[in-house]
């Protein structure tokens, strides 16, 4: 059953180090009791009520306000504004409105394994480039690989391409103004909408990020691109809501399918996050958090580099940003084996790829490590390369 997503016994190759998606160190117990008792105190009286399918009116409107600045995205009307139970549960809706299953998807890989998973149910096939690296985190797309987009969108009828602009995950690789200016065009030659899945921007430790404008800025009359973002990684995985802006007619219309999906988002927790926004919570816990993680990344990378591991850059890229480090152990099965023999938790791990292999990568998640574990795990993964 390698094919099942969450099956972590028996798919996935990850290193786990710990598992979690993001830094827990941010006690937040106490806050969400708070933001519990201030959001039931005031809608209270809505308990068993249906919201109505754009949910709720006022986390919309905070949404409208508070997003822009704090996620360094244009301004967009609540109209273009729809919430989601995460990014996820819309990965799923969003494309099956797009792909009806008989039309095609473009992805760049390797690739966010839930995205693979749900374009795999709503397609009828899926393209991709493979990415390289051009040497400082970006990616590179050779011109063979722009002549082979544009004769995919040429032959085939492909009417999404979902990307990761920013610290892609797994492989952490962004993409630049200039390429991402060529792929929207490109897109808006052939009809193909861009679901911009940018969960990572905020986490640009080394600032090489900065100012690079997202794709829903780019389009500047909003045709062709989705923009999606999420609490998850700023605030809590658990209230599992996100946000998409897209065109107020699209909005319109896929609202109807939420009414009846599963993809609504639970109302409670919605007041919750609206509580969380005016009390100014994200904003603290996103700075805690974004220090945490930073500090393991250097962390993580300073002790690598003070390893006795000969070229320890034939195994990792530096990264600039994010959670995870993308790393070519060469030989997967001997890695494993040296790995586990030096008390590393190693998850078989298939599913980043659909058309190319990785199967000499794996996913090294520093970020959910306690700091205080940090440099015992990351001896352990040396110990590994010493002897590989
Ligand atoms: C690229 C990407 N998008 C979306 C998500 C999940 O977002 P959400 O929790 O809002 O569903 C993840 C989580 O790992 C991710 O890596």
């Amino acid at each position: 059953m390698t094919e099942l997503h969450n099956n972590y016994d028996s798919d996935r190759r990850m290193l786990s180090l710990w598992w979690g998606y993001t830094d827990e160190s941010y006690v937040i117990d106490n806050e969400l009791l708070q933001s519990l008792e201030r959001a039931l105190k005031k809608y209270w009286y809505w308990i068993l009520q249906y919201e109505n399918c754009y949910w709720l009116q006022n986390l919309r409107e905070k949404i409208v306000k508070w997003a822009p600045e704090f996620y360094k995205i244009p301004q967009f009307s609540t109209e273009s504004l729809i919430i989601t139970s995460g990014i996820t549960a819309w990965l799923d809706l969003v494309w099956r409105n797009i792909l009806w299953g008989k039309y095609d998807a473009l992805i760049i890989e390797p690739c966010y394994d839930t995205a693979i998973r749900s374009i795999q149910q709503n397609s009828n096939q899926i393209f991709s480039i493979n990415a390289s690296d051009n040497g400082d985190g970006f990616i590179k797309i050779t011109t063979d690989q722009w002549n082979e987009i544009r004769i995919i969108f040429s032959k085939w009828t492909v009417k999404l391409l979902y990307i990761v602009p920013n610290y892609s995950n797994p492989s952490w690789l962004s993409i630049s103004q200039e390429d991402k200016i060529k792929l929207l065009s490109l897109c808006k030659e052939f009809s193909v909408t861009i679901f911009e899945d940018d969960p990572y921007a905020l986490y640009d430790y080394s600032w090489k990020n900065n100012g690079i404008k997202t794709f829903y800025e780019l389009d500047t009359n909003h045709e062709s691109v989705i923009y999606a973002n999420s609490f998850s990684k700023i605030g809590f995985p658990w209230l599992r809501i996100g946000f998409l802006v897209w065109n107020p007619q699209v909005i319109a219309k896929i609202s109807e399918i939420q009414k009846y999906s599963i993809s609504s988002p639970n109302l409670l927790t919605q007041w919750i996050v609206e509580d969380m926004i005016d009390a100014w919570i994200f904003t603290k816990v996103f700075k805690h958090r974004f220090s945490a993680m930073k500090n393991k990344y250097i962390n993580f990378i300073a002790t690598l580099n003070e390893s006795e591991v000969a070229s320890i850059n034939q195994y990792i890229s530096w990264i600039n940003g994010w959670f995870y480090a993308w790393i070519n152990v060469k030989n997967w099965t001997k890695f494993t084996d040296l790995a586990r023999e030096n008390g590393l938790v190693v998850i078989p791990w298939k599913i980043y790829w659909c058309n190319y292999n990785f199967e000499e990568y794996i996913r090294v998640t520093f970020s959910q490590i306690p700091s205080k574990d940090l440099e015992i795990a990351t001896n352990k993964l040396i110990r590994t390369f010493m002897t590989i």
